[in-house]
């Protein structure tokens, strides 16, 4: 696990928001980091070097060609000396440079050499955010592990209304200092989580779906944020709002649950499959919506991904917890899916009968291999998901995981 940043270096670019980066430096500073302040050229059109040396204490870098400053502490020298790298406002135009390897200043050159995690605080005009350009390059970004923090929506100094304000300087120092985040149990990784149920078109109108609520997989998402987690969700359609701090990625089907999966955990370390993914899916989509011309009818079904066993056949998989959802025989069939599925771990709970889907508590008891097993009481889906993440925070340490998932396929994909 990486240790709660203290050498933060802020580096500040060329939008109004950098207004409010001085008092960044001080909510960090509260924090108890230290913060080395990089600004770029268009940064210190809206604010100067001087207020950022005033509040931060130490002498700003502004310049890649600076032969005082960078006998003091060359580039490359500060970009190890950061643990975290954090940029806000981060502007559409550094976004792009740093999506395509510019090393045409000191800030984008210092990202580039870095090996400490980086944090983006994009702040630009709605239609900016919104630009397929800069969308690409936000998902570039992201794929490779950048953090992105926001934008909020709201009010814009352009004096339009959408999506783009930089976060509050107190929001964005909670998130970097989570409240239990450099106590709590999964500081430093990257946890993946699925919920809800997936949807599987048979035609324009229809689909194949099934009961799951989602709650479970929200709260879990929750706990291993609380936890000090990086999390991010890979939701089913559900109507559930998002965990403070988490990021949502919306899917529909099996597939595009798999392709997210996927995606999202380059880099990660845990992933809890929570989901009730569609085993079967339409095997042919009609094109246009089915007519009712006979009493009968057959629908014939194809297997849908595993999204789960896929993902344990991957090269170096992360640590992997599944969930088992049965109406009986609940150990049995946990066991055989813990194994099937070569996890390190599975929650059961037995559903059916009023129990399980869209209720507001529930029970599990966790397994792992070799004979491992806790039984967690009956309770609120919330109490019993940070009770679970403290099981999954256990066995995670226990069993010296520290693979990074790369996505690599070791077997043909979309097996079952
Ligand atoms: N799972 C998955 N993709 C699927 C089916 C299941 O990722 N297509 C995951 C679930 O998220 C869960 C675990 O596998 O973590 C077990 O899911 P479950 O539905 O209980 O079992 P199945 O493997 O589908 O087996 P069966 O339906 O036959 O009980």
């Amino acid at each position: 696990m990486s240790p709660q940043p203290r050498k933060i270096l802020l580096g500040v670019t060329g939008g109004i928001a950098a207004y409010k980066s001085p008092d960044l430096v001080r909510r960090l500073m509260e924090h108890g980091a230290e913060v080395q302040v990089v600004m770029s050229r268009g940064a210190q059109q809206f604010v100067t070097a001087l207020t950022f040396q005033a509040v931060s204490g130490r002498s700003v870098r502004t310049d890649l060609w600076d032969e005082a400053a960078e006998a003091a502490m060359g580039h490359i020298e500060l970009a190890r000396w950061a643990d975290e790298i954090v940029v806000a406002p981060a502007t559409a135009e550094f976004i792009a440079r740093l999506a395509h390897g510019f090393a045409d200043d000191l800030l984008a050159t210092v990202c580039l050499a870095t090996t400490a995690r980086i944090t983006l605080a994009p702040a630009m005009n709605r239609q900016m955010w919104a630009n397929a350009a800069t969308q690409a390059n936000v998902q570039i970004l992201k794929d490779r592990g950048v953090r992105m923090l926001g934008p909020a929506s709201g009010e814009q100094a352009c004096g339009e209304v959408g999506v783009g304000r930089m976060l509050e300087p107190t929001q964005i120092a909670d998130e970097i200092f989570t409240t239990r985040g450099a106590a709590g149990p999964l500081h430093g990784l990257k946890v993946v989580v699925t919920a809800g149920p997936t949807r599987e078109a048979i035609d324009p109108v229809r689909f194949i779906s099934n009961r799951s609520s989602g709650k479970m997989g929200y709260a879990v998402a929750q706990a291993a944020r609380e936890a000090g987690a990086e999390v991010v969700l890979i939701s089913g359609p559900v109507q559930i709002p998002t965990p403070r701090g988490v990021e949502r990625v919306e899917v529909e089907s099996a597939e595009e649950m798999l392709e997210a999966v996927r995606r999202n955990l380059v880099g990660g370390d845990i992933f809890i499959s929570a989901a009730a993914v569609s085993d079967y899916r339409a095997h042919q989509v009609a094109g246009e919506k089915i007519k009712k011309t006979s009493d009968t009818m057959n629908l014939s079904l194809a297997r849908a991904p595993d999204v789960l066993a896929t993902i344990s056949r991957c090269e170096s998989p992360p640590f992997l917890v599944g969930f088992a959802a049965e109406t009986e025989h609940v150990e049995r069939n946990a066991l055989a899916k813990l194994t099937g599925k070569n996890l390190d771990m599975i929650a059961a709970n037995k559903v059916g009968a009023g129990l399980g889907f869209d209720k507001d508590e529930n029970a599990l008891t966790v397994y792992w291999p070799n004979g491992g097993k806790r039984e967690l009481a009956f309770t609120s889906k919330l109490a019993l998901a940070r009770q679970l993440v403290e099981v999954i925070a256990e066995r995670y340490q226990a069993s010296n995981k520290t693979r990074t998932f790369t996505a690599k396929s070791k077997s043909p994909a979309h097996a079952s």
